[in-house]
């Protein structure tokens, strides 16, 4: 791989925070957040201006990923329940579901599963604030929806790469681009200014013992795709079950029974998921 076409590629992708798809109130509801003076009110205001927007904020907390099943009436509500990094995530996601749907088939799907069995696997092994995890798996492969998108010339090459060198989709983006959607997901989340949790999540699930602050998150996000795959909710872009990293298991503390229990969970989690 050139350097110098690596690098065009890396230019081209970052001008991916300025993504079309990304609602303008985006930006208001950051800087509104970062600021310590500014009240929930009134971050629940900006966004409720948008009703699109809101509808769809509302549509995805009161899915079964997030505990409250259609429940929560007002984006207030749900900022007060879920808390702003888990909304800012959220608006992220559903501003480039259609786009998702477009580029890559089945991707919504497996970002969905991976949510809701970040969830389970947090809840199983005792985190708090399960949402935050779930928020982490919606978000774990959006870089490979920039890179189809930001570079479609790549697009075809990188699928090809998974059909006939039998190839994982995070091989072949290495392969056609020099880096993976992991890479992507750590500069865009700098871009976006995620909160270090969720950016560590989504840059080092494929191997969670580099995230330096927040391992657990990277961990369940990495256990959640894993459980997503085995259970063919969705596609990854290719249909390889991912590696399950023991360590990672080790360091969750899920044993053979704490993993039947979380299996148990998910058959009925993702029933539900399905009829939501
Ligand atoms: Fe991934
Ligand atoms: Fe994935």
């Amino acid at each position: 791989m050139e350097q110098d076409l690596k690098t065009e590629y890396k230019g081209r992708l970052l001008a991916a925070k300025d993504l079309p798809t990304l609602p303008t109130v985006l930006d208001k509801v950051s800087r509104l957040m970062e600021d310590p003076n500014s009240s929930t009110e009134q971050i629940a205001r900006v966004i409720s201006m948008d009703q699109v927007l809101s509808a769809k904020v509302l549509k995805m907390v009161n899915s079964p990923v997030y505990g409250f099943p259609g429940r929560i009436a007002t984006i207030q509500h749900a900022l007060v329940l879920l808390g702003f990094n888990v909304i800012k995530g959220i608006i992220i996601s559903t501003s480039v579901f259609d786009i998702m749907e477009e580029s890559m088939k089945g991707l919504w799907e497996h970002s969905m599963g991976c949510a809701l069995a970040c969830s389970t696997v947090a809840r199983h092994v005792g985190f708090k604030d399960p949402e935050e995890y779930a928020v982490a798996g919606l978000l774990h492969d959006i870089g490979k929806v920039l890179a189809v998108v930001q570079l479609p010339e790549c697009k075809e090459e990188i699928i090809s790469a998974v059909k006939n060198d039998d190839l994982t989709y995070l091989e072949a983006e290495n392969k056609v681009l020099g880096f993976g959607h992991d890479r992507i997901n750590h500069w865009v989340a700098g871009y976006w200014n995620l909160p270090l949790k969720l950016k560590e999540g989504l840059a080092f699930h494929h191997k969670p013992s580099q995230a330096r602050h927040y391992p657990d998150v990277a961990q369940v996000v990495h256990v959640g795709d894993f459980l997503t795959r085995l259970f063919e909710i969705g596609s990854g872009g290719d249909d390889q079950v991912s590696t399950l990293d023991r360590e990672v298991m080790l360091k969750l503390g899920i044993d053979f029974p704490l993993l039947e229990k979380i299996l148990d969970d998910l058959v009925t989690d993702f029933e539900e998921l399905a009829v939501s």
